[in-house]
């Protein structure tokens, strides 16, 4: 039988659940596409790590990771290092080097991934990520082939487990994002630096790589408006579920006229819609296009065995593509041709129109509430519901949580410009966006 014979850079729990997944499941892999998929070497800081696992016994392991990607033994080379340096280096080397590549790497596809994916195609290899956004959901395959009939009209979801998992514990029991994080840390969900996941920066990688396969377009991370989890409280999530609600984290792109809507935040959605009910650390996403409607995709967005279930599928793709004599042809990584990639300007956060939450901390003194609603008034924002919790005294603060009708962003934040500087408004106000229309 034919073999795709594979290097892989990295040994980290996805690169232990890629050579344990290859080993079990040779004989279904060999079944669907007649190639023999072959780990021939690995590179990695911790060759002792691969000691005595199954399947590894023939297979070399050293710290080399350079001479990884220029072994002419080698067809492909997979990057489970993460980060950009080195891994951006090893990727352009494997690539010159005439090597196809496979990546779970969210951070370099999204920030440095055009002049990567111009290599693939310089030296006419496959280059291939679906590991990057989601673990096992495979919704690049599903954007960038199953719907390639239709215009996307927007792609929403939960993104990032760690803030899923973190939200859903605040919520069920009622433990400040303080606790949780610390729970979600010794459970091994979160990073001992859990920055990327909780600030936002990992669903934005996964997003800016989603909109680009969905609008073909370069990646452009920068253009998203990025919002995490840190100033969510669990009274937050509490008043939230008083009123019909549930906090997400939720990746939002949107293509409209004047370009493409792109932002990462914590969102109110409605009970009951199928968003709100991904708990945990489960990934979903949705995307809406012209004629499939809208399409729903879920499943374990991280973790050993859903990253390498993704990694080994796309290595199957390019053992087909290999067999068939087509590879670094068959499908533009960003679902358009090359020559067809267009930069889409960002439709910024400032022309958004919505619902919003606001929570501002005010001394309960006479009169607070109508100065605070004048204000609103004046920007042309209308009050839906107010409520005001805690029995305080004048001279402690309480909370006020003011739910809009739908306003302007720009009316919103020339109100919160003068609120936030009344005496009796204590800190920044907390605002929370309301996405409504959701399945
Ligand atoms: N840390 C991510 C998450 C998985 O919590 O979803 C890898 O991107």
């Amino acid at each position: 039988m034919k073999e795709l014979r594979i290097g892989m850079l990295g040994f980290g729990t996805v690169a232990r659940g890629v050579a344990g997944l290859l080993h079990r499941n040779q004989t279904q892999i060999e079944e669907r596409c007649g190639v023999t998929l072959k780990l021939i070497r690995i590179a990695t800081r911790t060759p002792d790590k691969a000691k005595g696992m199954a399947g590894l016994d023939a297979v070399r392991v050293d710290t080399d990771c350079e001479s990884l990607t220029q072994d002419a033994n080698l067809d492909c080379v997979v990057e489970l290092i993460g980060g950009f340096d080195p891994a951006e280096k090893l990727v352009t080397m494997a690539l010159n080097h005439g090597k196809h590549v496979v990546t779970a790497n969210k951070a370099l596809i999204a920030e440095r991934g055009m002049a990567l994916f111009n290599t693939a195609q310089k030296n006419h290899r496959d280059f291939a990520f679906e590991a990057a956004v989601a673990g096992a959901v495979p919704i690049v395959k599903a954007i960038r082939e199953s719907l390639a009939a239709n215009r996307i009209e927007s792609v929403h979801g939960i993104l990032n487990g760690t803030c899923n998992y973190i939200l859903t514990e605040m919520r069920e029991r009622k433990l400040s994002f303080a606790e949780t994080l610390a729970q979600a840390q010794e459970k091994g969900y979160a990073e001992a630096d859990p920055s990327f996941d909780i600030d936002g920066i990992d669903a934005a990688h996964k997003l800016a790589i989603l909109a680009a396969i969905a609008w073909g377009t370069p990646p452009d991370f920068r253009g998203i408006h990025i919002e995490g989890i840190r100033q969510i409280t669990d009274s937050d999530i509490t008043w939230a579920s008083e009123m019909g609600y549930r906090i997400k984290l939720l990746a939002i792109a949107k293509r409209h006229d004047a370009g493409l809507e792109l932002r990462v935040q914590p969102t109110l959605v409605a009970t009951g819609t199928m968003v709100s009910q991904v708990e945990g650390v489960f990934n979903a996403v949705f995307v809406k296009s012209d004629h499939a409607g809208t399409t729903m995709y879920h499943g374990r967005g991280a973790g050993e065995y859903p990253t390498a279930s993704a990694v080994v599928a796309d290595l199957i793709d390019l053992a087909r593509n290999q067999q068939a004599g087509i590879a670094g042809t068959r499908v533009s990584p960003l679902s358009v041709l090359p020559h067809n990639l267009r930069p889409l300007p960002v439709h910024g956060l400032i022309h958004l129109q919505c619902e919003y939450y606001l929570r501002l901390a005010i001394l309960d003194r006479p009169g607070v509430l109508a100065e605070i609603t004048a204000i609103l008034a004046k920007h042309g924002i209308s009050i839906d519901a107010i409520h005001q919790k805690g029995g305080a005294t004048a001279q402690e603060a309480v909370s006020l949580v003011i739910m809009t009708h739908q306003c302007k962003e720009k009316d919103l934040q020339t109100s919160l410009g003068v609120l936030e500087h009344l005496e009796s408004v204590q800190g920044k106000p907390v605002v929370i966006r309301i996405e409504t229309g959701l399945s």
